[in-house]
């Protein structure tokens, strides 16, 4: 048994990383049995899982319709918040329901962010006995082995490192879209910022090697993928810590010129966002026109708190870089209230930096003290009720101003990837806009896996309607 200690997890040690490639297993165990994977939380763990059943087909397994009817079920996991967890132990207990009564052979697994923290692991030893084997995020590609011994011994595993891994190529993937894909760039965090346990679930920072990401976007455009989106913790750090004159800005030209449509990236963290970056983002066509930056706080004392080493001038300074030189450029940002110490100033100062930038939209959250982060350590000042109250608020002025950016749209004829049927309604499709906003199309389904112009109809504060106009 390998348990995660956080306390390890911290640690930033000096050895290279190893670049390896993935040991395919011949052993076909999973033969005639099917999988069920739950993914939590952002689009690494979905990307993660998508090596997860990668992997599971290629020893025989096939996915199952639903967790009912599958053979083994693997929650891959997110430690971002509180209430992730809760999510996660609420699903286990149905799948324990599942064991005691119709399928007692059904093998239950977690992985991911929760699986790399030291009280998670401790209380599934001690009360979640029928959770058959835990893996952590360093060891993914190790996963067969571990269902294996399960299967072989009978015993639980826990194989969880608390020291990042290699970084493996060549993981079989099965892709949830034949348009549009993920495409790791960088694993791992170096910031800490003290709020988050990300540096402590995810490891230090290791950059893929830029031609095996290079050769990944030009197998992918082959195969008729029309868009990829370049994942990463803080994807403008990418090379820092395997080259020397090698940045992200040289890497989005590298992918601009495999002549692939539609270049995305996230997450962006603007302490590393370099003036190169912003112009290779302006001049080339096919990177797209859209930017998650995230803020976290308006206030300057709360973000020398939050170790986010830039101050709410320099943000806005950015910002404002990115406006004037990408156009028709959007923007969508992170805000956490509530962090310790914060006051009603400092969260005045939030709302008056959101009044300024006028965000297409962002993702707000309460402050949630995570295990062994510096910020969990601090007097928590801020009631529950109270970070209720900010988060209203705030939201508030959010939704305005991403109702104002989609009205701007309005009558407006806009090149969207259409990626399927739309959820809202089965005669139309859906797709996104250059700058990523969600449009639900009249239009016919042959025009699914193309970027065709659509002419805007109607906007809402979360999506937009809009006509199939053919060329
Ligand atoms: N509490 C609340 N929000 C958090 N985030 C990260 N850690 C925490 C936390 N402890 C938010 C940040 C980050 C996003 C992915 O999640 O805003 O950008
Ligand atoms: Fe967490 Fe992002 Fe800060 Fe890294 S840069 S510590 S992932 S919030």
């Amino acid at each position: 048994m390998q348990k995660p200690n956080m306390l390890e997890a911290k640690k930033r040690n000096q050895h290279e990383i190893n670049y390896t490639s993935y040991k395919e297993l011949k052993d076909k165990f999973g033969k005639n049995k099917k999988y069920f994977v739950r993914t939590y939380g952002c689009q690494m763990n979905e990307h993660d899982s998508e090596k997860i059943n990668g992997m599971l087909e290629s020893v025989g397994y096939k996915k199952a319709e639903s967790y009912e009817d599958a053979d083994i079920v693997i929650l891959n996991t997110c430690a971002i918040r509180e209430n992730a967890h809760d999510k996660v132990f609420g699903f286990l207990g149905v799948l324990k329901h599942i064991k005691d009564t119709t399928n007692p052979d059904l093998l239950v697994g977690l992985c991911g962010c929760m699986a790399q923290e030291e009280v998670v692991v401790n209380e599934i030893l001690s009360k979640y006995k029928y959770v058959d084997f835990v893996f952590g995020t360093h060891n993914l590609d190790n996963m067969l082995n571990v269902i294996k011994e399960k299967i072989d011994t009978n015993k639980n595993q826990v194989e969880v490192l608390s020291y990042e891994g290699d970084v493996v190529e060549g993981v079989p993937t099965v892709r949830d879209s034949i348009y549009s894909a993920w495409v790791d760039i960088q694993y791992g965090c170096d910031k800490f910022c003290t709020y988050c346990i990300v540096p402590y679930t995810r490891g230090k920072q290791r950059s893929r090697k830029k031609e095996d990401i290079v050769n990944e976007v030009k197998d992918l455009k082959e195969k008729g993928y029309k868009e990829v989106t370049l994942l990463g913790q803080n994807v403008n750090a990418y090379g820092k810590d395997i080259y020397d004159d090698y940045n992200l800005s040289n890497l989005l030209s590298d992918v601009s010129d495999t002549g692939i449509d539609r270049i995305r990236f996230v997450t962006s963290h603007p302490w590393d966002f370099t003036d190169e970056m912003v112009d290779v983002i302006a001049s080339r066509d096919n990177i797209m026109p859209y930017i998650h930056l995230p803020l976290q706080s308006g206030s300057d004392r709360i973000l020398k708190l939050m170790n986010r080493r830039y101050t709410s001038e320099e943000y806005l300074k950015l910002y404002n870089q990115i406006r004037s030189k990408v156009k028709d450029s959007s923007i969508t940002t992170d805000i956490i209230v509530g962090f310790p110490g914060e006051t009603e100033e400092d969260f005045e100062q939030t709302l008056d930096l959101v009044n300024k930038c006028k965000f297409d939209g962002a993702f707000t959250f309460a402050f949630s003290p995570r295990e062994n982060t510096p910020a969990a350590r601090m007097e928590q000042t801020v009631s529950e009720e109270e970070k209720m109250d900010r988060l209203h608020r705030l939201n508030e002025v959010i939704n305005k101003y991403s109702n104002e950016a989609n009205k701007k749209l309005m009558d407006k004829t806009v090149k969207c990837l259409v990626i399927g049927e739309s959820e809202k309604d089965n005669t139309k499709v859906c797709g996104y806009t250059e700058n990523m906003k969600l449009v639900n199309i009249d239009g016919p389904h042959s025009i699914i896996g193309k970027i065709v112009n659509v002419k805007i109809t109607d906007t809402k504060s979360f999506s937009l309607d809009g006509k199939y106009i053919e060329e």
